[in-house]
């Protein structure tokens, strides 16, 4: 069963297509909306081991647009200037003009990497997500977040610039590592924290998700992106647990994934704001294969806070639980949200 949610952002506005085998439908999805005559295909080592870019590449040519593959290491580490030079050099080398297309194959990191090339490749030219990770089907793909890490911390350079299409083919999945499967879990059961008991209950007991899940969480996701494409007020409320899991990935030195770390930050500030909910969350956590128990003290997770070159001031803005399916974001000293931690976590 295939599932499309509509993104309409004006002149900007963009379809998400969902469901399986997808990806051999890519090329006449891709032609229809941007009639390109050359696109590159970024991708990264680990999902050009299946043979997702020889389908879409065939998909193309199918539709007679010139194909050219952009291969990186597989990693955050690859979310690089670095990365990002070779390729705007790969686009200028296959001549790459702005009637064409970059398309991003893979999770997050790809998505980010092609979205930022994209956005600055002769001063913008389109590009398609087509995320193969759960995480990138239900967050980074959607939205027009790109960009890359600098030295000094995460997603520092990057742009805001939409997809003209989001391709999820959810049979992609399936290859996924359980760890990486879990991670986008972690996502999937914020959004249901945030916005919807309703999903949260379809997932709360684990098994994989369906196309239609998908579809509800990127429709949950639109409704923060219309109100708030910059990310200046709703958008924020996607941070729900992100406060926390960065300091937690941050001090693990990265050893715990960015769903795990997610999860732990949302249990954290229900155990504070909203303790009603923290049996259920932690319930929902170990059922999808997530830790519910951080082994950091909240001194060490604030010194790695206090280092965040973000946070302006004094104060923090972090999200809120009120109940399943309802956050707000509430500002505080740093030396509040603090003391509260080590009194009730
Ligand atoms: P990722 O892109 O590194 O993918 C995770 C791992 O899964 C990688 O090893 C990758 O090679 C592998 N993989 C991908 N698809 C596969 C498949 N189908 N089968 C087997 N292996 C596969 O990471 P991610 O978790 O997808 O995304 C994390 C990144 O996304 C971070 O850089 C984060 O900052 C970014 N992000 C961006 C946004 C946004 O709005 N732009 C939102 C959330 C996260
Ligand atoms: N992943 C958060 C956002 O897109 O705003």
């Amino acid at each position: 069963m295939h599932h499309t949610v509509h993104i309409p952002l004006s002149e900007r506005a963009y379809d998400v297509r969902i469901g399986p085998g997808l990806l051999e439908k890519a090329g006449a999805l891709i032609a229809e909306k941007l009639r390109p005559t050359r696109v590159l295909l970024v991708t990264d080592s680990n999902v050009a081991k299946h043979d997702y870019v020889d389908s879409v590449m065939q998909s193309l040519k199918a539709q007679g647009v010139a194909c050219h593959t952009f291969i990186f290491q597989a990693g955050e580490a690859s979310k690089s200037l670095y990365t990002y030079e070779k390729i705007l050099d790969t686009c200028t080398g296959f001549s790459l003009y702005s009637g064409d297309a970059l398309i991003a194959l893979g999770g997050g990191v790809t998505g980010d990497l092609t979205g930022f090339a994209a956005a600055t490749y002769r001063r913008g030219i389109a590009y398609a997500q087509m995320p193969t990770t759960l995480l990138a089907a239900v967050d980074a793909s959607v939205g027009g977040k790109t960009g890359v890490n600098l030295p000094a911390g995460k997603n520092l350079a990057g742009a805001f610039w939409q997809p003209s299409l989001v391709i999820t083919d959810t049979d992609t999945f399936n290859t996924l590592p359980p760890e990486e499967y879990a991670n986008g879990m972690a996502e999937c059961l914020k959004h249901g924290v945030l916005f919807d008991e309703g999903l949260f209950a379809s997932l709360e007991h684990g098994g994989p998700v369906s196309a239609a899940q998908v579809a509800r969480n990127v429709e949950l996701k639109r409704a923060c992106v219309l109100a708030d494409e910059r990310d200046t007020g709703r958008r924020r409320l996607l941070n729900l647990g992100h406060t926390l899991g960065h300091a937690i990935e941050k001090v693990s030195d990265y050893t715990i994934p960015h769903g795990a770390a997610v999860g732990l930050g949302m249990v954290m500030i229900s155990r504070v704001f909203c303790p009603a909910i923290v049996d259920r969350l932690c319930a929902a956590l170990e059922s999808n294969r997530l830790p519910t128990h951080c082994e950091y003290s909240i001194q060490e997770l604030f010194s790695a806070l206090e280092q965040d070159k973000k946070r302006a001031g004094n104060n923090i803005t972090i999200v809120v639980p009120l109940k399943i399916g309802e956050c707000e974001l509430r500002t505080m000293p740093m030396s509040e949200l603090k003391r509260l931690l080590e009194e009730k976590v």
